[in-house]
């Protein structure tokens, strides 16, 4: 039977993070029900906890379906990873499409953790939120969360993953309450995973 104490859904399930991230969850005995319209993903990436009664997956298109969320609750939590994001060379060379995907699955995904309510909504934000001259070079002293502003992503990916982050946080502002929290993907030469 399911627990419905220990569910965790994933959006972005299929995908380099999401599937990561999935799986580690999943390794800690909870059940995970990952989200996915395979877009980039690959259901290969999750053919491990395919097998498992802990993991379910789900096609599903988070800015435009319905059905993927129709169970969720107040005792699930919410990981959303999703987001047009496919390297360098198609974020610059597809920034309105890329900009414009990002806020319809972000403000998407807010709307209906305002709705649905999950104990706990994690987005995974980007360094390349920060203001471009701090990414000139790669001998860049750590960045803290004050430096987010004033904000000058070098890209549209950049800017719709900012947005992402302050999101949720417009919701509230619209007399709701939910506790939510951004997680900054640093990626560089020689850190690959979260
Ligand atoms: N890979 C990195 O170095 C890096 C660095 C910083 C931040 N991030 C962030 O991490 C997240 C995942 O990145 P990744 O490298 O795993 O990318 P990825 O493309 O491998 O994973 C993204 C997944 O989201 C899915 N997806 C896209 N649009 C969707 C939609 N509308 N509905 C449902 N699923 C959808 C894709 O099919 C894909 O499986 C993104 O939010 C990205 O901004 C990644």
């Amino acid at each position: 039977m399911t627990d419905v104490e220990d569910r965790v859904f994933v959006t972005g399930v299929a995908g380099l993070i999401g599937s990561n991230i999935a799986r580690a969850i999943h390794a800690t005995g909870r059940t995970v029900i990952g989200i996915d319209n395979l877009w980039r993903g690959a259901k290969r990436n999750i053919q491990d906890l395919a097998e498992s009664k802990r993991f379910q997956f789900r096609h599903a298109d988070v800015a435009t379906d319905h059905a993927w969320y129709r169970d969720m609750n107040s005792s699930d939590r919410l990981i959303h990873v999703a987001d047009i994001v496919a390297g360098i060379g198609y974020v610059f060379s597809n920034e309105w499409g890329v900009f414009q995907k990002n806020l319809a699955i972000n403000s998407s995904v807010a709307r209906i953790a305002n709705e649905v309510r999950p104990q706990q909504l994690i987005y995974l934000g980007t360094a390349c939120s920060y203001p471009k001259e701090l990414q000139r070079s790669v001998e860049s002293s750590k960045l803290s969360e004050r430096q987010k502003f004033p904000a000058d992503p070098e890209s549209g990916y950049g800017w719709s993953k900012l947005i992402g982050e302050i999101t949720p946080e417009e919701f509230w502002k619209g007399g709701k309450c939910l506790e939510s929290r951004s997680a900054r993907q640093i990626t560089d030469a020689t850190t690959q995973s979260l």
